[in-house]
């Protein structure tokens, strides 16, 4: 193409894009082509030809005394598929299931990503290693280790995108039935489905999921929380590890250990992960999602050898590997102990903002479940009312979002409870957002 052409074809491009985003109304009136060619430096016979080109194509309608005018409509909006609709922004947003996003550690990531990228090595920004950049399996192993006792090694571990996509890359190399924990997930459970296995649920009760129930379900593998079960804070009960483990070695099946928050525990140390004590029946699953942000998408999995090769393999032909430089950030991040130093941060934050919550819900005749730890509270109600469906009607007036048990169970329960997200709002908005859940929980109660 020759040089006039070329911009011919750009002006045309530009004036096309315009009228089909919306940027150019119909009804517009566009410059006179002797204005608009000196405006752009081009050639007047260029830009009368690429109006007329674009009146072919009946973006641009040439009118007898008022110029060349934009002829089509702007494209309505797309209307989301049902179940896609846009979230919904509640002034309060108390739901579960986020950090603080404006707490993201801003100034400590921007110096990672740089020294990362500055001294990655040119085969990083190439394709790479399924299982992920061997900078952050190596750094994961000293951390896990260290933070959560997990037996790891470098070629023991798959970096993925997220948890979800851990859980969905063992649903793909087990297949068979999973029994996950209910209530839990159910977006988890969702994504089991339809990668192919049948989920059976699992119970959860004070002593948290019901392991002893495995042998009368007959499943090949199953998925629990068992540092701080989500969306009841309990760990799991030291006999019922135990049964986990003896059920995985006597049945072949594996456990999933989701340790999706365990960085975050306010009186004492976590309990160690399970994966310590059955290394080769355990995967056991971690994220950035609660530490750092759900927007990195980058999780791990320290995974059992007979399942090495064929996560890897999925891995390949999933998505090639999770993306190089975020993981080379992270690995900085962590072996400069900048990971540390955020999580610490983070816990005296949280720690307070969960002690404020519960100061404020003493008095209301809710029972709080769980133990020190995470970013969320289980307040389950009087069994005389309110119900769930009464809170929300309630939290919706006052521009209140919370969690509700209920959307997290398939299995038929009694008991009605919020969960109380208190990692969500950033620190200017939390204040305010207890403001508006005590005055929703004085009309409630
Ligand atoms: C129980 C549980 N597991 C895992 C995750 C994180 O999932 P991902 O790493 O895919 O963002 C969350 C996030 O809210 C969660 O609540």
């Amino acid at each position: 193409m020759n040089p006039v052409d070329g911009r011919r074809v750009g002006l045309e491009r530009a004036l096309r894009d315009a009228v089909r985003s919306g940027r150019l109304a119909t009804g517009t009136r566009l410059p006179p082509t002797r204005r608009l060619a000196a405006d752009l430096g081009l050639a007047r016979g260029t830009v009368r030809a690429a109006y007329d080109q674009l009146i072919a194509e009946g973006y641009l309608t040439a009118r007898q005394g008022s110029g060349t005018v934009v002829a089509l409509p702007s494209p309505a909006a797309p209307v989301p598929a049902a179940g896609h609709a846009p979230m919904e922004r509640p002034r309060h947003d108390l739901r579960p299931g986020s950090p603080d996003a404006s707490a993201f550690p801003l100034a400590a990531w921007q110096e990672s990503s740089r020294r990362a990228l500055t001294s990655a090595p040119a085969e990083a920004f190439g394709y790479g290693d399924p299982r992920g950049r061997l900078e952050l399996r190596a750094a994961l192993t000293g951390y896990l280790r260290r933070a959560r006792g997990v037996a790891a090694h470098p070629d023991s571990i798959v970096i993925t995108n997220g948890y979800l996509q851990g859980l969905t890359l063992l649903a793909t190399v087990i297949g068979g039935t999973f029994a996950m924990e209910d209530p839990g997930v159910p977006m988890h459970r969702e994504a089991v489905r339809r990668i192919g296995p049948q989920v059976m649920p699992l119970p959860v009760d004070e002593l948290g999921a019901r392991a002893d129930l495995l042998g009368t379900l007959a499943v090949d593998a199953v998925e629990v929380t068992p540092a701080h079960q989500y969306p009841t804070g309990r760990t799991l009960d030291p006999a019922r590890r135990r049964t986990l483990l003896d059920w995985a070695r006597s049945s072949g099946g594996l456990v999933i250990e989701n340790d999706y928050d365990a960085e975050f525990r306010y009186d004492r140390k976590p309990v160690g992960a399970l994966q310590a004590a059955g290394p080769d029946n355990v995967a056991y699953l971690g994220t950035t999602s609660k530490t750092l942000g759900p927007a990195l998408r980058i999780g791990w999995m320290v995974l059992p050898p007979r399942l090495l090769d064929p996560v890897a393999d999925t891995k390949l032909h999933t998505d090639h590997h999770t993306e190089n430089l975020g993981q080379l950030a992270l690995a900085d991040l962590i072996t400069r102990h900048g990971y540390d130093r955020h999580i610490r941060a983070s816990r005296q934050r949280y720690r307070r903002r969960r002690d404020q919550l519960r100061h404020r819900l003493a008095g209301f005749p809710i029972t709080l479940t769980g133990i020190a730890a995470g970013q969320h509270l289980l307040a389950v109600l009087p069994p005389d009312g309110p119900t769930e469906a009464e809170v929300r009607d309630i939290a919706e007036t006052h521009d209140l979002a919370l969690g509700y048990l209920s959307d997290r169970r398939d299995l038929p329960s009694p008991d009605q409870g919020l969960i109380i997200g208190y990692g969500r709002p950033p620190e200017h908005a939390y204040t305010a957002a207890l403001d508006a859940l005590t005055a929703a929980f004085t009309t409630c109660f």
